[in-house]
């Protein structure tokens, strides 16, 4: 093997249409497992060592190259006059002095680094003009098909439309995929002659290097489907199926229980810990972390969050939230974005969650919400509980301090603060702060003196029951104040 003088660069063509598609976002930046389709392409270079390629961009520019950011070198392609067309363009950007240069596609997102390491080391060990990836697909539709000699060698590429009956049938196909010796590519690009189409066809390239006397070699995909071009939504879906099926099989060798991977859709870049359990009917997306022994599902979603050890997430939404160790969601809990939830608490049942805190051992069941609250530790969210944290103009906080019971109903009016062991009575609408270790009743809610037996025990057997709280005796808004006909527990 020859060795290298310099890495090898690398050319994204990205500049088509994408008019199968049917679609105004450009097709490399449709999501193929949380990411777009190009990312996929940009990190299985970086995985081959290729870090800074240059993308050849045109239709929807603009778009592609703010999705891209600084991580590759762009160039327009303005008009597309086809793969050859883009690559002379590409290279303009690439520097000079690199031995070989790689060209792929945009629209293979399933390509493994390792088939780009392997083409490039075969194209240095040979000295040829160019290798090639091929593959044999069952339905070779759409494809560049690769015509072989009586000696069984490469002669050239047909594209699908140019070709008559008998190369139809070929299965063989190009992938789209070369690398190149950097200084025939850039004598030779010039040379390519338009096809009927008007189109300049990077795949003509094969047949130059033959008439230049040069050799062209083709490695095989290890798996077929490596090489699945998008074209058109059918495609994408294709690819998606194969691309979550990867993701599933990594995690599953990496000790992670999916119960059915068929019914489990993972993102691309979530991570999971060692022994967590997947149920069915489950997608993680986005950048989300299970951690080790968390059991997330049956029908959960979880976006952009962090599961802690030994947490069940169970028939729930989670988004942009963060949950401790020991905890259980659900069923038909709903985090959403900023909720962090602290250790063994206890969420579920309707309850809803917006940009709060929850202290440890803190119980939240039965149609509730919190939003911008703090909550304290082994606090009990009765039923029905609610942060009126929005006066139609502005979000207020509310606070709830550690160990307080509010009761059936209670309407947390913000700003608020509910000090340490306080309670609140069933419906009490708090509209000021109440003192900590006071009782409050009503509407609006007003302290009354009771003799408070000591605080429940935080103790997980004790089902702390959505009735749990002092009831004001007598009807309407103005509750009758009087300790002793009010019990401490509502019993
Ligand atoms: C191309 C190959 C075909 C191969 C197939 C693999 C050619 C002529 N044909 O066909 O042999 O089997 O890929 O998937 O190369 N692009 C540009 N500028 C252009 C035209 C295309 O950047 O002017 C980009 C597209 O954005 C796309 C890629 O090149 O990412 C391939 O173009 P596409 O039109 O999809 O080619 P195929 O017909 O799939
Ligand atoms: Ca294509």
């Amino acid at each position: 093997m020859s060795s290298q003088l310099t890495a090898p660069a690398a050319i994204v063509l990205a500049a088509g249409q994408g008019t199968r598609m049917r679609s105004r976002i450009p097709k490399v930046l449709h999501p193929l497992a949380g990411r777009p389709m190009l990312d996929h392409v940009l990190g299985a270079l970086a995985r081959a060592g290729i870090e800074h390629p240059v993308v050849v961009t045109g239709h929807g520019a603009d778009d592609v190259e703010v999705a891209l950011g600084d991580r590759a070198a762009t160039v327009r392609q303005e008009p597309q006059r086809g793969t050859a067309d883009a690559v002379r363009l590409g290279l303009e950007r690439v520097a000079p002095g690199t031995e070989t240069i790689l060209v792929t596609m945009g629209d293979a997102p399933l390509q493994p680094a390792e088939l780009f390491t392997a083409l490039i080391r075969e194209r240095d060990a040979s000295g040829a003009a160019l290798a090639l990836v091929a593959a044999r697909l069952p339905d070779p539709t759409g494809y560049g098909r690769i015509v072989r000699g009586a000696d069984g060698g490469a002669t050239a590429i047909v594209e699908e439309a140019d070709a008559d009956a008998e190369t139809r049938a070929i299965d063989e196909i190009n992938a789209g995929t070369y690398a190149f010796d950097a200084v025939w590519l850039r004598d030779a690009i010039g040379r390519v002659q338009p096809a009927a189409s008007g189109e300049l066809y990077l795949t003509d390239l094969l047949a130059l290097a033959l008439e230049d006397g040069r050799t062209a070699c083709v490695v095989n995909a290890g798996d077929p489907s490596d090489a699945l071009g998008i074209n058109d939504r059918v495609g994408l879906a294709a690819a998606e199926e194969r691309l979550r099926r990867r993701i599933t099989e990594e995690h599953m060798r990496n000790g992670v229980t999916i119960v059915d991977p068929s019914t489990t859709r993972i993102d691309a870049a979530v991570e999971i810990g060692q022994d967590a359990r997947i149920e069915p009917w489950t997608i993680l997306s986005g950048a989300t972390i299970i951690a080790q022994e968390a059991v997330v599902g049956p029908h959960a979603q979880v976006r952009d969050s962090r599961i802690g050890p030994r947490t069940h997430v169970w028939a729930s939404v989670v988004e942009e939230s963060t949950v401790a160790e020991d905890v259980s969601i659900g069923p038909y809990a709903h985090l959403r974005p900023g909720a962090e939830i602290g250790p063994r608490c206890r969420i579920g049942n309707f309850a809803e969650i917006k940009k709060s805190r929850l202290g440890a051992g803190t119980q939240q069941h039965h149609f509730s919400y919190l939003g911008d609250a703090e909550i304290g530790e082994n606090v009990n969210v009765g039923a029905g509980s609610v942060t009126a944290n929005y006066d139609g103009t502005a979000k207020h906080p509310t606070t709830v301090g550690d160990r307080v019971r509010l009761g059936v109903d209670t309407m947390m009016v913000a700003p608020v603060t509910i000090g340490a062991g306080a309670t609140t009575g069933a419906g009490a609408v708090v509209t000021r702060d109440v003192a900590p270790g006071k009782t409050v009743v009503g509407m609006p809610a007003r302290p009354i003196d009771v003799a408070r037996s000591s605080d429940p025990p935080a103790d997980e057997s004790r089902d702390p029951g959505a009735g749990e709280a002092p009831v004001p005796s007598g009807g309407g808004s103005e509750p009758a104040v009087e300790a002793d006909r009010t019990p401490p527990n509502g019993r």
